[in-house]
């Protein structure tokens, strides 16, 4: 060592003394070049847990839905939902068979999309879970999101270019599929022959698939059959009036213009309601909580409220559904007039 130079090491604590080390304008091109390229190459990991994650609990939330499989008198079973999106599809004939067979595609559905979820979240055959989803994306745009307007509203569409990156990507980081590459690289230049290197690939990753489909039906049969959740009970006509004793909730006429609305609240659900004239002199009040998947329905415009979740209409005279994927009308309320108020009365279906 050079007389008056400290050797880092030696120096230990008194280190912090000694000003930091220049790198020099090439070290530290390097390393923005390495943070760059780090940076790059897990870019698509917040999106492969987004979709990885979603994708399961959507799997399981069907399987532990007491509705979903029910058949085709409850409006919000598979069966009803398929029959609503089937009516405003471009795709309305490819769902033919799916109302032959509710039960086989109903599981089909949510096992695909548990599948779908674990393959991503572990990166094992990340392409081809990502073509699933892809596939099942573009399904549900072409039918439970079609008629969003404008399309951009819907959540199907965006879904479907999340899954066309990660198509295009796959999963080669922090994932199975990335471990067998490398093994597989490894153990060429080790020297082995490319069809043994090709066996112990597909050998190993067959037990991980096994093991991790196995998982996937453990899961979702445990989901089925413990964490089932209760139906809801539906809505009896009439049997929704306010709570004796609730407060009287009123509006002014003049808010109410004819074709326009008002925004009450329900004081027994605390749900959001609109208080129509769709013509003039005649009121009623309209749940603003949508019958397809609870999601708050536009105010009337046109003769006809819409939903931004997924396009279903209704009619603003009536609750009446114009179009799905919504089988089941909005809830309509009763409004009395009285003088210059308007009270808002019992749910009447
Ligand atoms: S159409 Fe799906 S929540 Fe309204």
């Amino acid at each position: 060592m050079m007389e008056g130079t400290k050797d880092p090491v030696e120096a230990g604590g008194s280190a912090s003394a000694s000003p930091p080390v220049d790198p020099g304008p090439t070290g530290r091109a390097e390393r923005a070049a390495r943070r760059k390229a780090f940076a790059g190459r897990y870019a698509l990991l917040p999106l492969r847990l987004f979709l990885g994650v979603t994708f399961v609990y959507a799997g399981l939330d069907k399987l532990a839905d007491s509705h979903y499989l029910a058949g085709r008198n409850d409006p919000l079973s598979f069966y009803a939902q398929t029959v609503a999106a089937k009516a405003g599809s471009p795709i309305g004939w490819a769902l033919e068979p799916a109302l032959h067979a509710p039960t086989f595609f109903g599981l089909l559905i949510a096992f695909g999309e548990l599948a779908v979820g674990l393959g991503t979240l572990f990166g094992l055959l990340g392409r081809v879970a990502a073509l699933g989803g892809t596939l099942l994306s573009l399904t549900l745009f072409l039918t439970i999101s079609w008629n969003v307007s404008p399309y951009y509203l819907g959540n199907d569409l965006p879904y479907l270019m999340a899954w066309t990156a990660l198509l295009l990507a796959g999963t080669p980081y922090l994932s199975v599929d990335g471990y067998l590459a490398r093994r597989a690289e490894r153990d060429r230049q080790r020297g082995l022959t490319e069809s043994a290197v090709l066996r112990r690939t597909v050998l190993d990753g067959g037990i991980a698939a096994v093991a991790l489909g196995g998982g996937g039906l453990l899961a979702g049969s445990l989901t089925a059959t413990f964490v089932r959740r209760k139906p809801k009970p539906a809505a009896a006509a009439g049997s929704t009036a306010p709570a004796q004793g609730a407060a009287k909730v009123s509006v002014a006429v003049a808010d109410v213009p004819v074709g326009g609305s008002a925004t009450v609240k329900d004081p027994s659900s605390g749900d959001a309601v609109y208080v129509v004239q769709p013509t003039a002199g005649q009121y009623c009040g309209l749940s603003s909580v949508c019958t397809h998947a609870g999601c708050t329905v536009d105010p009337p415009k046109n003769g006809q409220l819409s939903c931004p979740c997924h396009g279903s209409r209704f009619d603003a005279s009536t609750g009446a559904v114009l179009n799905g994927p919504a089988v089941k009308p909005l809830p309509k309320y009763t409004v009395t007039k009285d003088g210059d108020r308007l009270d808002l009365g019992a749910v009447q279906s």
